[in-house]
């Protein structure tokens, strides 16, 4: 990937092709593909039908039987997005089947193989990810309809009932809204060359914008995501083999390392839109008690190497916080301050969600199993393994602290 040729200093959106973001849809993969060559049919029909062979108990036995398939007739971006989602479905299904109980500490190499190579060549880690579960895995019922949940689908299904397509597709519609933010990058950098302020504040206000036409968005997680089925079904197939119990040493990855490997499982921490809006406004995460810096940073070496890339170039830009103070114009850290507010409401707001489908699921669930389990076990992990409300509140607080004026 040719990264460092082109920086959002230029100004002009050829930055899109350089770094694999759409104009309208951001890091959303445009119209993913649904099909894969007829070689590798049967991948396709594994995971189309995943929830029933987990429920069926035959899941395990129809992965066993696949061929090692090559890769080579994978080509195209697409196509090998595709199958990294198709292959991370099937894996997650694989290893974690019935939940708790019955966990594989092998993925064996008629599968490993081919989702290792696959993942080399894309640059992504050997499970799934938020960018096959999210980015890659949607369609239009009605293709010349609108964006909007109701002419919308998955392409594939955990297991859950209708839980994976609630999930996805509402953090994939957050990431939508918030898209439109990206476009206002090169527009805001070339203002600061050209101490245009009136252009600057009118960028960043669209992006304030993006962030509340987001956290609107997000609310529709209640009505399409039911806490208990997140919480004691869905959610284990998004877990991850790093810092997990469950998989204390990872999981081993036949054919391809003599020693277990662990990675961190699903997580929208993996969307990149979000640790652009920190980059953007100069906000530095702690890298204090809770590693949140660390954590996010480790997370982008889950997003699309193109996408990380974009991260890293906007690093090297011209900072919006400096261009503020080194101003001292009022009105401009107004115009700051409201950017950063929305991004504090949208956090806040994630708070609550995560209260509602993780800490208070997890307490019930404590109390009907009443088990001398560490009960904060449950409670505390994200999928992507992090403590999670310390960690998510260190998150807002910090965003918090980079307000210019009280409140
Ligand atoms: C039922 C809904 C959701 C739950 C239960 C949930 C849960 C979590 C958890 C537990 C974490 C901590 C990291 C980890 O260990 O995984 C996290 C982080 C994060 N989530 Fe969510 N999440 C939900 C929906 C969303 C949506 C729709 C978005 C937006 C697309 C989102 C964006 C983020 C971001 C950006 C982080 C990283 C922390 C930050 O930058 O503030 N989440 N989420």
């Amino acid at each position: 990937m040719a990264q460092d040729k082109v920086s959002p200093m230029e100004g002009s959106w050829k930055i899109d092709k350089e770094f694999h973001i759409d104009e309208d849809m951001g890091f959303i993969l445009p119209n993913p593909l649904e099909d894969l060559p007829d070689k590798y049919a049967d991948w396709i029909s594994i995971a189309k039908i995943l929830p029933d062979l987990i429920e069926n108990g035959t899941l395990r036995a129809q992965v066993e039987k696949l061929p090692q398939l090559s890769i080579d007739d994978l080509q195209g971006h697409k196509l090998q997005r595709l199958a990294h989602l198709v292959l991370g479905y099937i894996t997650m299904a694989y290893v974690w089947y019935r939940g708790k109980e019955d966990v594989s500490k092998v993925l064996p190499s008629n599968i490993a193989v081919p989702y290792c190579k696959l993942s080399e060549k894309l640059g992504l880690p050997p499970i799934l990810v938020y960018a096959d579960c999210v980015l890659a895995n949607w369609k239009k019922k009605d293709p010349n309809g609108p964006m909007i949940y109701e002419n919308m689908d998955i392409l594939f299904s955990l297991p859950g009932g209708d839980c994976s397509k609630g999930f996805f597709l509402v953090s994939l519609l957050v990431e939508m809204a918030a898209a439109s933010a990206i476009k206002e990058i090169p527009i805001i950098f070339n203002a600061i060359q050209h101490q245009d302020q009136v252009t600057f504040k009118k960028a960043l206000g669209e992006i304030t914008s993006c962030l509340n036409k987001a956290h609107e968005v997000f609310q529709q997680v209640h009505k399409h995501v039911d806490p208990n089925l997140f919480f004691s079904v869905l959610r284990i197939y998004l877990s991850g083999w790093k810092g997990n119990s469950l998989l204390k040493d990872g999981l081993l990855y036949e054919g391809v390392w003599d020693t277990p490997r662990q990675f961190s499982g699903g997580s929208a921490a993996q969307s990149s839109i979000f640790q652009c809006f920190d980059v953007l406004l100069g906000i530095q995460q702690s890298t204090g008690e809770e590693y949140a810096a660390e954590f996010l940073q480790d997370m982008r070496t889950y997003m699309p190497p193109a996408h990380k890339a974009f991260l890293e170039s906007l690093e090297k830009g011209p900072s919006v916080r400096e261009f503020v103070l080194s101003n001292g114009d009022t009105s401009l850290k107004s115009v700051y301050d409201e950017c950063v507010k929305a991004l504090v409401s949208l956090r806040n707001y994630h708070l609550q969600v995560v209260t509602k489908y993780i800490v208070i699921p997890a307490r019930q669930q404590n109390k009907d199993n009443q088990t001398s389990e560490d009960p904060s076990e449950a409670e505390n992990r994200g999928t992507g393994g992090t403590n999670v409300m310390t960690f998510l509140k260190t998150v807002r607080n910090t965003t918090e602290k980079y307000l210019m004026k009280e409140g």
